[in-house]
């Protein structure tokens, strides 16, 4: 069973003086809790988390990037900017990113493949709407969605990925899934892994995320396939973004 990872995703939330707060909070908390932490933060924060989190236990992410390596992409990041802030994480293929920037499934391998190239371990999401749940094509979506990151990436890139299972209907809305709901994805994408890879696809973590809090942490944790949480509202109040650690 891999080493449970829980991310903060910040989306975009925060201020110098915020951080500041929050980081403090969060740092003091980290030392001794049995699992990876990292916090994926915007773009102009890098530089101010990197020097807060530097000696600490707590890993520094974003939350995307540019398919590209450089070029004439005005007001895009790329895989070897964020490395040069030593984020080791980045998220891929949010679906806020899917939905509201209309990133294509395509774009979305494309961006993992450029994070990895540049060292950086992509956390892919993956997730179904609430219609899509509805209709029953919730396992048709999360493979199509993995699928065409395998095609371009291939299993071994698996060996340093992370994977977050993120329903869309439960981002932000205080629904969550059950954790019955959850693990049956969770298994459903490891098995999928594993037609390609049985080692790859037993050591990879794969998050759950979508109104993870303190209160139902635990029990969304002790799924035998759910490795961890890509966290949102809660990672923003240190206590509960700990609670949340402590329970993973
Ligand atoms: P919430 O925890 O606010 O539902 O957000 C989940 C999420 O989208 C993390 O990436």
């Amino acid at each position: 069973m891999p080493r449970k990872l829980v991310a903060g995703n910040w989306k975009m939330h925060g201020s110098l003086t915020d951080n500041a707060a929050l980081l403090a909070g969060v740092v003091s908390g980290a030392q001794g809790v049995n699992c990876d932490i990292a916090v994926c933060v915007p773009f102009p924060y890098l530089s101010q988390v990197q020097q807060v989190l530097s000696g600490t236990p707590v890993r520094l992410g974003a939350q995307n990037l540019s398919e590209h390596a450089k070029g004439a992409y005005t007001g895009e990041v790329s895989a070897a900017m964020l490395k040069d802030f030593a984020c080791a994480y980045v998220i891929v293929g949010h679906s806020e990113r899917r939905s509201l920037y209309a990133e294509s499934d395509a774009q979305v391998a494309a961006k993992f493949v450029a994070a990895q190239a540049a060292g950086i371990t992509p956390i892919l999401c993956l997730g179904e709407s609430l219609q899509e749940r509805e209709s029953g094509v919730t396992e048709a979506v999360v493979a199509r969605q993995l699928d065409a990151v395998l095609a371009v990436a291939g299993i071994a890139a698996f060996a340093n990925a992370v994977i977050a299972y993120e329903p869309v209907w439960a981002i932000g809305t205080g629904l969550t899934a059950t954790p019955e709901q959850a693990q049956a994805v969770h298994a459903f994408i490891r098995g999928r892994l594993a037609q390609h890879d049985s080692a790859i696809a037993a050591n990879v973590v794969i998050q759950y995320g979508g109104s993870m809090k303190p209160g139902n942490a635990a029990e969304l944790l002790s799924q035998p396939d759910i490795d961890g949480g890509l966290i949102g509202g809660a990672a923003l109040v240190a206590e509960d973004f700990l609670a949340i650690c402590r329970a993973a």
